[in-house]
């Protein structure tokens, strides 16, 4: 079964709620929300994903393609979400467990914004990849987990005549959806296989906490891209380094200094608890290097101060001031993993106030890595 959603149009991403508003579905006042239907399938190559719509992937996956499609009505739309710990959550995994709502998509637009002037947009090969170089073969772009989608709403605008597709446990709804990006709601724990063979370009951003098996999904990429296709990923590890580059190794035996990175331990251990693949970041390298379908890797580790301490440079200055902003955000974005792992309210309370404290007062010498990749899939 399939649903494509209409946008809604009180919202510009996500949820039709805020992160402090009711979940409940009859007070939404969407239902104008039109019901079609549609032959289109969410079984069918990208090249036939051309229209700017959402689509349902259903858990239990059926061999043969459903044709019927149909827009998102606002209960429809309140099923995906549900309200946990005053945030607006997935309401499809039981692993990933960050929100999905308004707030958490403004800090991931804000992070995009922060990753662009850090690492760029795209890895130097993307032009050579997207070029138009297969009679009949319309280019095509995948990102796993999109989020607020602001990566893939660039692909699909900056190559017009791609197909692009992005996959999250939420719908995306945004308003300026470019009529060649289509989104689809899915868990990737549950398989790539309906894309095998159909993308050029596969892309993944800080996914490893949803993710059960990060080594097995790589297989799957692998798979998924067409030969010379191109995978592009970045993961973090939930571990906070000290300004020579060392982890900053902490127990959650105990509460005490030094605080964001305490903070993180438990997220890390919450994260892990839940069965996401938080270690995917150390391992990617040499799960790609390792894989026979993948040549040309390059892996690369950026370094960004958690605030504005890194005086010698204006522009780490800058870097830690928006990533301070981003932590700070993670750190409310982090209560409903916290708090579903089983710690006191009190206890998450005094975490969180001394984590952001310690943020903005204290200016600890302390780093987030960021480990990126990206390889081609050989030819043959
Ligand atoms: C931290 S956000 C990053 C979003 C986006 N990639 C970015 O960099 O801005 C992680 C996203 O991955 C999605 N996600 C996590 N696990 C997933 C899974 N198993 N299947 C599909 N999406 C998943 C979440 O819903 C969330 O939107």
């Amino acid at each position: 079964m399939l649903t494509h959603l209409a946008p809604s149009n009180s919202h510009l991403y996500g949820p039709p709620f805020d992160s402090n508003s009711s979940m409940d579905s009859s007070s939404d006042t969407e239902d104008s929300d039109s019901c079609s239907t549609s032959s289109s399938s969410i079984f069918s190559p990208p090249s036939s994903a051309s229209t700017s719509k959402t689509s349902y992937v259903p858990s239990a996956r059926s061999a043969s393609p459903v044709p019927s499609v149909w827009s998102l009505t606002s209960s429809m739309r309140a099923q995906a979400f549900k309200h946990e710990y005053g945030r607006g959550l997935n309401n499809y995994s039981e692993v990933y467990r960050l929100p999905a709502d308004d707030e958490e998509l403004d800090r991931l637009d804000a992070q995009h914004n922060m990753f662009m002037e850090v690492m760029g947009k795209y890895p130097p090969c993307m032009e050579e990849v997207m070029t138009d170089d297969i009679p009949g073969e319309t280019k095509a772009v995948l990102d796993l987990g999109c989020g607020s989608g602001r990566w893939i709403m660039d692909v699909a605008r900056d190559f017009p005549y791609c197909s692009a597709v992005a996959v999250d446990l939420v719908p995306m709804q945004s308003i300026y959806m470019p009529p060649n990006l289509r989104s689809e709601v899915d868990d990737i724990n549950l398989g790539l296989e309906h894309f095998y063979g159909d993308f050029n370009v596969v892309h993944a951003r800080l996914i490893s906490s949803g993710v059960k098996d990060y080594e097995g999904l790589i297989n799957h990429i692998s798979m998924v891209l067409r030969p010379a296709g191109l995978i592009d990923i970045m993961e973090f590890d939930f571990c906070i380094y000290d300004e020579n580059h060392q982890r900053i190794e902490v127990e959650t035996s105990k509460i005490a200094e030094p605080w964001l990175p305490r903070w993180m331990a438990f997220a890390n251990l919450a994260a892990r608890n839940r069965g996401g693949d938080v270690d995917a970041a150390t391992h990617l390298e040499t799960w790609v290097t390792n894989h026979a379908a993948f040549e040309n890797v390059i892996y690369e580790d950026f370094w960004l101060p958690t605030c504005d301490w890194r005086s010698d440079s204006e522009f780490m200055m800058r870097m830690g001031i928006s990533m301070r902003d981003d932590i700070l955000a993670f750190l409310k974005s982090g209560r409903p993993l916290l708090l579903s792992s089983g710690l006191p309210e009190d206890l998450v309370n005094e975490l969180e106030a001394n984590a952001a404290r310690e943020l903005q007062f204290t200016k600890a010498r302390h780093y987030v890595r960021l480990q990126c990749l990206h390889a081609r899939k050989r030819r043959n």
